[in-house]
């Protein structure tokens, strides 16, 4: 069974919301999936051992939230190149932070990359449930569960 790590940083809860849902597709999918928050990740090994990876940050002030930064760093030295990726976030107006994880993951990682990075407006993430199950699908399906 194809494994999945979710990781996200959130302030006022959307983005864990919508790593939920994002979880909830790719369980539907078939994979399996293990969804934790920046703050629990303390060691680079901890990273190791999956077969896909969705990061998951909110926007403020134009840019992803500070933990998210810091936990990217510490990816670095995680063993992901090969993996399949994604990246997702809350935003309100402008939503940069998914697209800089995505790249981050993209040309740093040297990760498979799913279609683009998925992101939600607070204010339709009912809306936007479907979106996000879809986004699972995708990662499951580009892991090949
Ligand atoms: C002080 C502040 C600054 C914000 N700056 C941005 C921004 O630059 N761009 C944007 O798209 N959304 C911005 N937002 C909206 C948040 O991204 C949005 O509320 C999001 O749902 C928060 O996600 P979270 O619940 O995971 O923290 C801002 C919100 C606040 C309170």
């Amino acid at each position: 069974m194809a494994k999945v790590l979710i990781v996200f940083a959130t302030r006022t809860g959307s983005t864990e919301e919508i790593g939920n849902i994002i979880a909830e597709g790719l369980r539907i999918a078939g994979a399996e999936v293990t969804t934790r928050k920046i703050t629990e990740i303390n060691n680079e090994s901890e990273l190791n051992g999956y077969d896909g990876y969705a990061f998951g940050a909110p926007t403020y002030h134009g840019d992803m939230i500070q933990g998210m930064k810091t936990f990217l760093f510490l990816a670095e030295k995680a063993e992901l190149e090969g993996k399949v990726g994604a990246a997702f976030g809350a935003f309100g107006w402008s939503g940069e932070a998914p697209d800089r994880i995505f790249d981050t993951m993209k040309n740093i990682y040297k990760m498979e990359m799913v279609s683009g990075p998925m992101r939600l407006k607070s204010a339709s993430l009912g809306g936007g449930l479907q979106m996000a199950h879809d986004y699972g699908k995708e990662i499951a399906a580009k892991i090949g569960a």
